[in-house]
């Protein structure tokens, strides 16, 4: 068979040769809306290591508008660069569900016809750091899978390592299973894996971006552990959508303190006017709680954000994160961090434990997939589009296999 249409996929014995896949080209970067192009592609060949995947449906992550604006990396030189593909496009999206269709020499976990989720944890298992027990966080071959790898699952073939493939919970739709293990593991790890800052019954945790793929799990995985939600949102209508998850929300486009500190703005003459703004805000923050501070911050705008969530973080608590969305100059006044023993901990991903772990409270529907919008291949672009202008909330699938 040559190709495919879209919205089904062929006999798990007749793969094509070809496929249809929303490409990246390194003369398009730039927004979402023009850097995404239908192409048609060869399906990729697989090691012995891999599988080859049908794809039911991808999920979007940010990590595929930067990819897509080619900024901070492009992504498909420093692949070249790496010796690690040598194709002049990639194919990004690092959520997928679907059903294994061919599998390498070397595979076992998986066979032809297993339904399936990928976690985008991609690494060499031979790496001797991995052989002797090592945490894949910390290999020297992992790779964010449809982000620094080339063949990820906007198409309607991707392929992935062995150890990606996690079977797909049986009591959620095929989009459901697109849009949960990216940033469901992310903020799994981010909340539960820093001892002695796990979330414990009671505890507020405070959430950027509560309406947003990391903010909507969070609230979810709080609620969970027994702990109070305090989602933090720029709009009426994300307001809305975090009260009916159950968190206490703050507006943030109702205060004016944000940005990184300036130099010399925590001199002793000039150091109140930042803070009084953002106690406007730390006020804010004890009248919705009972009086209680943020024993975790779940941090990810970075620049924007961060002078406050170091300030309204409690004594001995954590800001935790994972990204620097707004920018990388990351400031706070360095006092609350060393008197008051606060700690900020750097978080990437996830492990494959902590993706089987998180997997399961999902087929246990402690977890819920948080899907807000589904659309076809063809609309990805636009789709992406409202990620990188913020307009977006929850997940989003794209349905391609069925
Ligand atoms: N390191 C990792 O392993 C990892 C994994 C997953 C994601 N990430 C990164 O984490 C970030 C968030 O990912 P996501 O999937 O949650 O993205 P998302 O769905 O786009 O959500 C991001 C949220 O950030 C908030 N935000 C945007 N601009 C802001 C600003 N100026 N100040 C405060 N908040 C702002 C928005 O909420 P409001 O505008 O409503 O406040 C938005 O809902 C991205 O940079 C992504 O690449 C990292």
């Amino acid at each position: 068979m040559q190709l495919t249409e879209l919205g089904s996929l062929p006999p798990l014995n007749d793969i094509p040769e070809k496929m249809y896949a929303q490409v990246l080209r390194a003369n398009r970067y730039g927004p979402p809306i023009r850097a995404y192009q239908m192409e048609v592609v060869d399906v990729p060949a697989i090691a012995d290591d891999e599988v080859l995947i049908g794809v039911k449906a991808a999920g979007l992550n940010f990590n595929s508008v930067w990819a897509s604006t080619g900024y901070p990396m492009d992504m498909i030189e420093l692949m070249h660069l790496r010796k690690e593909s040598s194709d002049d496009f990639m194919i990004a999206g690092s959520d997928c569900s679907g059903i294994v269709y061919k599998i390498g020499r070397k595979v076992t976990r998986v066979k032809v016809g297993d339904e399936i989720v990928v976690q985008a944890g991609w690494y060499d298992m031979e790496e001797p750091f991995l052989k002797n027990g090592g945490d894949p966080c910390f290999a020297k071959s992992g790779r964010a899978w449809g982000y620094e790898t080339s063949w990820g699952s906007f198409a309607q073939f991707c392929k992935v390592k062995e150890v990606q493939c996690l079977p797909k919970p049986p009591n959620i739709s095929w989009d459901e299973a697109a849009v949960y293990m990216l940033s469901g593991a992310t903020v799994y790890r981010m909340l539960f894996k820093y001892p002695p800052h796990v979330v414990m019954p009671g505890d507020v945790v405070m959430i950027w971006g509560g309406a947003g793929g990391l903010g909507s799990m969070a609230i979810q995985m709080v609620k969970m552990a027994g702990g109070i939600p305090l989602a933090i949102v720029n709009s009426k209508d994300k307001e809305a959508f975090c009260k009916s998850m159950g968190a206490l929300v703050i507006n943030r486009s109702d205060f004016s303190h944000w940005g990184a500190l300036k130099p010399g703005s925590l001199m002793p003459d000039t150091q109140e006017i930042w803070r009084n703004e953002a106690k406007i805000f730390f006020k804010k923050v004890l009248e919705l709680t009972g009086k209680r501070l943020p024993r975790i911050v779940l941090e990810h705008p970075g620049e924007n954000t961060m002078p406050t969530s170091l300030y309204v973080c409690d004594k001995e608590g954590m800001v935790v994160t994972c990204a620097g969305t707004t920018g990388y100059l990351a400031t706070f006044d360095v006092r609350y961090l060393w008197l008051q023993r606060k700690r900020i901990q750097g978080s990437h991903f996830a492990n494959n434990v902590d993706c089987e772990e998180l997997n399961q409270l999902v087929i246990d529907g402690k977890i819920k997939p948080v899907l807000a919008e589904t659309v076809h291949l063809s609309e990805l672009p636009q789709a992406l589009q409202k990620m990188y202008d913020n307009t977006h909330k929850g997940n989003t699938a794209i349905r391609i296999g069925y």
